[in-house]
């Protein structure tokens, strides 16, 4: 990540990271207050804690957050997510300050991924157009030509020509996922999201066992026998508006956890229950995510730290790739709110 271990070291430096929050501080009116003084927007993923959920002016999916992230009047926009979609926000909004409540809520399926190691790979397939997943550095967006997100992949891949050879980068599972949806035969990176690979087979065949009438649902970020064994296969929206519309009463969720709270708001008398995952952890938390923190919201909005500012070189080579991803999706009529 561009200048993270430097951005770390000022904010050390300035003593931000001591700062302690009063204990007995309303932080839910306080950061209501900082919002209508400061025209600042909270941006939220649906794996971000419940109360963050609630108190964002917007929550959605990687494409609803880019698609908002390059409407909004805000000044400021103050993103409860990880890093690679702040860097994102930040290309499509250069002008705006946006702000990350930590710096260190990175991705592990954006890590899988080093910019200057995928620019030798890139090298050995000269005939090839990169199709990247949103998830990945802002660095790699520059190498990419057009980005993606779970809810448009399909729509972006079927928008190429097709003879017209491909490599889909970083996330492996994706990229099976959609060589078996498409039929395209793409050259595929080997990475992956730590919170999606850790699903287990076994205990979810048992699960489902002692559910019989539940619908096991995924993301396409899950291992293909994850999702062999699935009903529905969705981006977090995908699998949010299939839990409103379907007639089941019971679900099982091979997502991180965090979207249960939107599905359960929308649906109070469903029953979902967590894939289990392969380890003795009875979650599905990404540590990432849940960095995230109300009184790191609180702090960050307070002091408009820490703040995401990227070279203009990386502005301009890596915005292409999430302009041309966003007008395939308007064409397509895609918008994931
Ligand atoms: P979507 O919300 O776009 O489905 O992405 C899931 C994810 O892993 C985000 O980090
Ligand atoms: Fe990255 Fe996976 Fe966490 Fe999403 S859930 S931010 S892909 S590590």
């Amino acid at each position: 990540m561009i200048n993270l271990v430097l951005a770390q070291q000022q904010l050390e430096s300035k003593g931000y990271l001591d700062i302690e929050v009063d204990p007995t501080l309303d932080l839910t009116a306080e950061i209501n207050r900082l919002k209508r003084e400061k025209n600042a927007i909270i941006l939220a993923h649906y794996y971000q804690e419940s109360e963050i959920q609630d108190i964002a002016d917007y929550i959605g999916d990687s494409l609803g957050l880019s698609q908002k992230a390059a409407a909004t009047d805000a000044d400021i926009i103050v993103f409860a997510g990880v890093h690679f979609m702040a860097e994102t926000a930040k290309m499509l909004s250069p002008r705006k300050k946006v702000l990350l409540p930590d710096l260190k809520a990175g991705c592990s399926l954006a890590d899988s991924c080093p910019a200057p190691v995928f620019r030798e790979f890139k090298k050995k397939y000269p005939d090839h157009i990169v199709v990247s997943y949103i998830n990945c550095t802002a660095e790699l967006k520059t190498l990419t030509d057009i980005c993606c997100t779970s809810t448009n992949a399909v729509q972006i891949i079927e928008s190429i020509p097709p003879d017209q050879k491909i490599i889909f980068a970083p996330d492996i599972n994706l990229g099976k996922f959609l060589v078996k949806k498409t039929g395209r035969d793409m050259v595929l990176w080997n990475g992956a999201c730590m919170v999606h690979e850790i699903f287990s087979h076994e205990k979810i065949v048992k699960l489902k066992q002692r559910h019989p009438h539940a619908r096991f649902i995924a993301h396409p970020e899950c291992e293909p026998h994850i999702l062999e064994m699935a009903d529905y296969i969705g981006s977090t929206t995908g699998l949010l508006k299939y839990t409103i519309s379907d007639s089941a009463n019971e679900y099982i969720v091979a997502t991180e956890s965090g979207i249960i709270h939107q599905m359960q708001k929308a649906s109070p008398n469903k029953t979902f229950i967590p894939a289990p995952p392969n380890n003795a952890c009875a979650c599905n938390d990404c540590p990432h995510m849940k960095r995230n923190t109300m009184e790191k919201l609180y702090l960050c909005m307070e002091y408009e730290m820490p703040e995401i500012t990227l070279p203009d070189w990386i502005i301009e080579q890596g915005r292409t790739s999430i302009d041309r991803m966003l007008e395939i999706s308007a064409r397509a009529g895609l918008v994931s709110a």
